[in-house]
């Protein structure tokens, strides 16, 4: 790609850009914040770590919108992260107006760009911005499964002590409580991991990838997490810009998989260069089937906020 917008220069947006440059993901990086300076400062300061790093990549802050004019791709980081004790449907309703903003916007100028939508709640801010857009499913998307799958992943690293190359972690459903993390479908080198741990053990990785993102916060206090989402927002990016074609876990629009529509939440997608490819509809347990439902559940009820 040539250029890629990041709007937000918190941690997470910094973090992505410093990691989209160094894997030179693209030709140009602006990044975006209404914060005056920061998105200047941030910018230079990674850009000055090219020599050392020796990556080509270009990048430059700006406090206008306007500056993600021609991007191919505008990944979203932007607004405000949630404290200790709130989840992530509380910010909600200011984030709405933050995303709102960069649709309008991208509608001017980047109106045949993709959207890889990152501030929270991620599945609902991705709903919006692809029914503000007016664009194909295609292009409008969302992280969320592939920080999840690497918690997942993780966690089971440090349980077995296998390394964590050879695991391959699934969750699904909407970024929240009631995430689904499918342990069918977690491997080690492709042996479930039923094979290695007990089901005592599985339903606690399970309840500490769901309340991964609080773990962090809980004990950073002042932030959340922002490495690891940012190395999944790069991990995104590499599979469009190398048109990869990979299976990874993402929020996507539903259009009758699952037997849900009009709602947009973590499934496997198709992820190449123009942007989700397709949707992949895995036959789920009736226990799977149930706890994706109720997550979908949780997914509409934000939903339903954004029409009051
Ligand atoms: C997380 O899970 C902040 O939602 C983000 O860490």
């Amino acid at each position: 790609m040539k250029k890629i917008a990041i709007v937000g220069a918190g941690r997470v947006g910094e973090s992505a850009a410093h990691n989209l440059a160094k894997a030179e993901l693209c030709r140009e990086i602006v990044l975006i914040d209404i914060k005056e300076g920061v998105p200047q400062g941030t910018a230079l300061d990674i850009q000055e770590s090219a020599p050392i790093f020796d990556f080509d990549t270009q990048l430059r802050g700006s406090n206008d919108l306007k500056a993600m004019a021609g991007s191919e791709l505008v990944i979203v980081t932007a607004g405000i992260p949630r404290k200790p004790g709130m989840s992530r449907s509380d910010v909600l309703e200011t984030n709405l107006a933050v995303v709102n903003g960069v649709v309008d916007e991208m509608l001017r100028g980047a109106p045949e760009a993709m959207l890889l939508m990152v501030t929270n709640p991620v599945d609902v801010l991705t709903y919006a911005a692809w029914k503000r857009s007016g664009w194909p499913r295609h292009r409008v998307f969302g992280m969320a499964g592939v920080l999840d799958s690497a918690r997942m992943a993780s966690f089971v690293a440090m349980e077995t002590g296998f390394s964590v190359k050879d695991i391959t972690a699934m969750v699904l459903g909407g970024h929240g409580d009631t995430m689904v993390p499918m342990t069918r479908f977690t491997c080690i080198n492709g042996i479930p991991i039923e094979h290695f741990l007990s089901g005592e053990k599985i339903e606690q990785i399970v309840q500490r990838t769901r309340e991964g993102g609080a773990e962090i916060l809980s004990l950073r206090r002042t932030a959340s997490a922002y490495d690891a989402p940012a190395a999944a927002i790069a991990s995104m990016v590499d599979a469009i810009s190398h048109n990869r074609r990979q299976i990874l876990p993402g929020v996507a629009l539903l259009a009758g998989e699952y037997g849900l529509t009009d709602i947009a939440m973590g499934v496997p997608i198709v992820l190449g260069e123009g942007g989700m490819e397709r949707v992949i509809e895995l036959p789920l347990t009736a226990q799977e089937a149930a706890e994706f439902q109720r997550s979908a559940g949780m997914v509409r009820a934000d939903l339903e906020k954004l029409k009051k």
